[in-house]
């Protein structure tokens, strides 16, 4: 899938690369190289496995978890994005002059020679130049185990010898984060140091988590962490103020230029782990070492991984290994568009970020989460379909056991102490309908309706179709008199939370979405043989479409609810959010409007919604608080959901362009949502993942961007363009071919596995079809007739696809 070579000799293409002041895509795509550190927020990296995580900024500020990053963080940081200068670091000190600085930015900000931050897929790098001495220093963690390592190269680029030594620290946490009362948490940690092992290790005897069988916070943290050196010479530090010195800080650290180190390790001190190694450097020496930091059930196994993580060529096969593991999972599925950037986002970044940040960390900079959202990490999973479906397929079945018997699931719950959040949100429990239905159609796989879990308050384990149907039937329950499905606590936005608390609100939206999953599992049921349960859908779906066009229609769009006193939500007569994103989108995408309803709303859309930053939530932004709306209200006006761009949202209405076939404005949406065509000054926020939100017109930040990588518009994005734009998408009875490309481009080329075959599509636009045909499809040479490709014959086979559209 090469592209055309570059022009420069060097490969270099700033127009193709996305250059910017601060930054830039590698050539491939596959790392952001940032130049300058002073960017206008934190342009970080999360780096995961499927169990332990780290967040890293350009500056070098960030932490480490294991399973859950929130109640089970192992270092210490505080959340600022300001400052952006907490975390662990690396500290180098010249023995002759005394000067000592850190190999990232912070936090002693070196006025560094050279620097550049690689974030890779699964590494990130810092390349330094200060004193005549280079450095790199690659943080990542193992592709399976529990381990983080951090590989440390440092040259000496002079021509005299260097007397160096190289300090790691970090400080432990063990436990829920944040964690601002340190003065109780601290009373219960407790670090050691292994001389042979070269390691501090550290555990904590009190968990802030409720537990099952001994009641409030009186269970001990069931990790043991440990950090080791490579090096033999190692001396080590633990106590706080023993390190940074009375009123010091990580600047400039007292003992960084004290000779002798005195042990202070135990359960009394401020619990840190500082490890330091001498090192000699003859000129235009280079020489390697390694860090480690493992987490463990118990000492023994800490002991053990760390052993293993510190054994000769370990470091650098596990680096191999987690950059092979990421290339391998991103390879199968791959586009090639008119948009460089584009293809770096979808190649390798927005799958990247739903994978690492999403479905493994559940962690950002700006939000630690460490739950699974009911509805969040279902659409997550929606990324493995294409790659490795059996995935997506694991998480069906862990969310289908976070269900009640009554059909009604937890909103979020956190895994390792599986506490979760009743509400009365009333989408949550449908997405599990979505994505199995989505599975389906991707993989044929109809036996997943029989995979068997158990209710969260029920131990009788039931097929995934049973878990389905209690959902839809509590749906159903909960649908007012008009036939439109109750709001509650707010539906798919969490911020419409007083909407319909006396449970007569309605919403339309819900309705939209409900009506499309009727219409599928109304097929599935047909197609596993149960036809009258699938006519009693397809027979409800008819009522609901009904309803919505009798009582939604608010002449110019789709009102997006009622308010428990009946009046509209999302109305030409509201002062504020008078109209709403989802309501019309929705209603394309689940054909719930008939065609001159679907124009004139995403008409509505183009009118009211459609900026340069994206697609508009709601407009105008809710000025001041209303009660009986929700905490939507309560953002500042333009910021998130109160009339921002949200990502999420803003990644369906390129979808439901491309549906009505407004390629104008599919072209719009695309350049507007992507984030590596924003000036940076402006936009703020990190240009290779997507935002949670950016401000709308109504904030005087018009078109910022911030809350990136944990959103769920990584993994939609993804799909809306290798689906709609792209056009590839799997449907019943085979794979559809229907691309709506924006009108600039000659064309794009997609390969893709399906049913065990691998497609290699290429599209091509073309202004010589017959009347009336908008896309022609060919399957190995022979033209089909429409523009479904039949399900593959033999898994192994390859398929040429050639597409000609206008
Ligand atoms: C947050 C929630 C998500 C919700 C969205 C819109 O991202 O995690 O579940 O759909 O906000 O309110």
């Amino acid at each position: 899938m090469d592209r055309a070579p570059s022009p420069d000799p060097n490969g270099f293409d700033p127009a193709r690369e996305a250059a910017n002041r601060y930054g830039r895509f590698s050539p491939d795509g596959s790392e952001y190289w940032i130049t300058d550190p002073a960017t206008p927020r934190p342009w970080v990296n999360v780096i995961a496995n499927p169990r332990v995580g780290l967040v890293v900024s350009q500056t070098g500020s960030g932490f480490s978890w294991i399973d859950n990053s929130q109640l089970a963080v192992i270092t210490r940081w505080q959340q600022d994005l300001v400052s952006d200068a907490s975390g662990k670091f690396l500290y180098l000190r010249d023995a002759a002059s005394g000067e000592a600085w850190s190999l990232s930015p912070a936090p002693t900000w070196p006025a560094f020679e050279l620097y550049r931050c690689r974030h890779g897929l699964g590494y990130t790098t810092f390349e330094t130049v200060h004193r005549g001495v280079a450095a790199q220093w690659t943080l990542f963690v193992d592709a399976r185990e529990t381990v983080e390592y951090w590989r440390v190269e440092l040259r000496n680029l002079g021509d005299r010898p260097r007397s160096l030594e190289l300090t790691g620290f970090l400080e432990w946490n063990m436990g829920v984060a944040p964690s601002p009362r340190r003065e109780f948490t601290r009373l219960f940690l407790e670090n050691s140091f292994d001389r042979e092992l070269r390691a501090v290790f550290a555990r904590n005897h009190m968990w802030e988590v409720p537990s099952q069988r001994w009641g409030h916070w009186n269970t001990e943290f069931p990790y043991v962490a440990a950090i080791g050196c490579s090096e033999p010479l190692v001396t080590a530090l633990g106590d706080k103020g023993e390190f940074l010195g009375r009123h010091g800080d990580l600047r400039a650290p007292a003992a960084l230029s004290r000779i002798e180190w005195q042990p202070d390790f135990g359960r009394h001190g401020d619990p840190i782990a500082a490890l330091r190694a001498p090192v000699l450097l003859a000129p235009g020496e280079l020489r390697e070492f390694g860090f480690a930091l493992a987490v463990g059930t118990s000492e023994p196994a800490t002991r053990d991984l760390l052993g293993a993580a510190l054994a000769p060529g370990a470091i650098d096969r596990a680096l191999d290994g987690v950059r092979a593991a990421w290339r391998e999972r991103l390879a199968a599925h791959r586009v090639v568009t008119t948009e460089p950037t584009l293809d770096f986002l979808t190649n390798d970044w927005l799958r990247y970020q739903a994978i690492a940040a999403r479905l493994w960390g559940r962690c950002g900079y700006y939000q630690q989460s460490g739950a699974y959202g009911y509805r969040d990490q279902l659409q997550d999973s929606q990324v493995w379909l294409t790659i490795e479906p059996e995935r997506c397929r694991e998480q069906i079945n862990l969310h289908a056991a976070h269900q009640f018997a009554d059909g009604s699931v937890y909103h979020w719950w956190h895994p390792l102490t599986e506490q979760g959040h009743v509400t009365r949100m009333t989408d949550d429990l449908l997405w599990l309908a979505f994505v199995t239905a989505s599975y389906i159609k991707e993989t044929g796989r109809f036996d997943v309706l029989d995979d068997v879990t158990p209710f969260v308050d029920d131990p009788q384990p039931e097929p995934l179709r049973e878990h389905v149907g209690r959902a839809f039937n509590r749906v159903l329950k909960r649908t007012g008199p008009r036939g439109i499905p109750y709001i509650g606590a707010g539906d798919w936005n969490d911020g419409l939370s007083a909407v319909g608390l006396e449970e007569h609100g309605e919403s339309f939206w819900l309705a939209q979405f409900f009506a499309g999953l009727l219409a599928d599992w109304a097929e599935i049921h047909r197609r596993v043989g149960e036809g009258s349960r699938g006519a009693d859908l397809a027979a409800c779906r008819d009522l609901l479409v009904g309803a919505v066009n009798q009582h939604g229609w608010d002449g110019g769009w789709y009102l997006r609810a009622t308010l428990d006193d009946g009046s509209p939500l999302g109305s030409r007569s509201n002062r504020f959010g008078r109209i709403y994103l989802n309501a019309q989108t929705w209603a394309v995408l689940h054909d719930v409007a008939p065609p001159e309803r679907a124009a004139a709303c995403m008409a509505a859309v183009r009118e009211h919604l459609v900026t340069g930053a994206g697609a508009l939530l709601l407009a105008p932004a809710y000025a001041e608080p209303a009660r009986e709306i929700g905490y939507i209200t309560r953002y500042a006006p333009g910021l998130r959901e109160n009339g921002g761009v949200y990502s999420h949202a803003a990644t369906w209405a390129i979808a439901a362009a491309c549906k009505v076939r407004d390629a104008e404005l599919v072209a719009l949406l695309l350049t507007a949502i992507n984030p590596a065509l924003k000036d940076p000054d402006r936009y703020w926020a990190e240009p290779y993942v997507m935002p949670g939100n950016v401000d709308g017109p109504d904030s005087p930040h018009f078109g910022r961007g911030g809350w990136t990588w944990y959103t769920g518009s990584a993994a939609w994005l993804h799909r809306i363009v290798t689906q709609w734009v792209l056009g590839v998408r799997p449907e019943w009875d085979g794979l559809r071919i229907d691309p709506c490309l924006p009108p600039g481009w000659p064309g794009a080329r997609m390969t893709r596995p399906w049913r065990g075959a691998t497609y290699r599509i290429s599209i091509e636009r073309t202004g010589d079809l017959p009347d009336g045909v908008r896309t022609e499809v060919t399957l190995d040479g022979v033209r089909l007739d429409g523009t479904l490709l039949p399900f593959p014959a033999v898994p192994g086979e390859q398929h040429d696809v050639r597409v000609r559209c206008r």
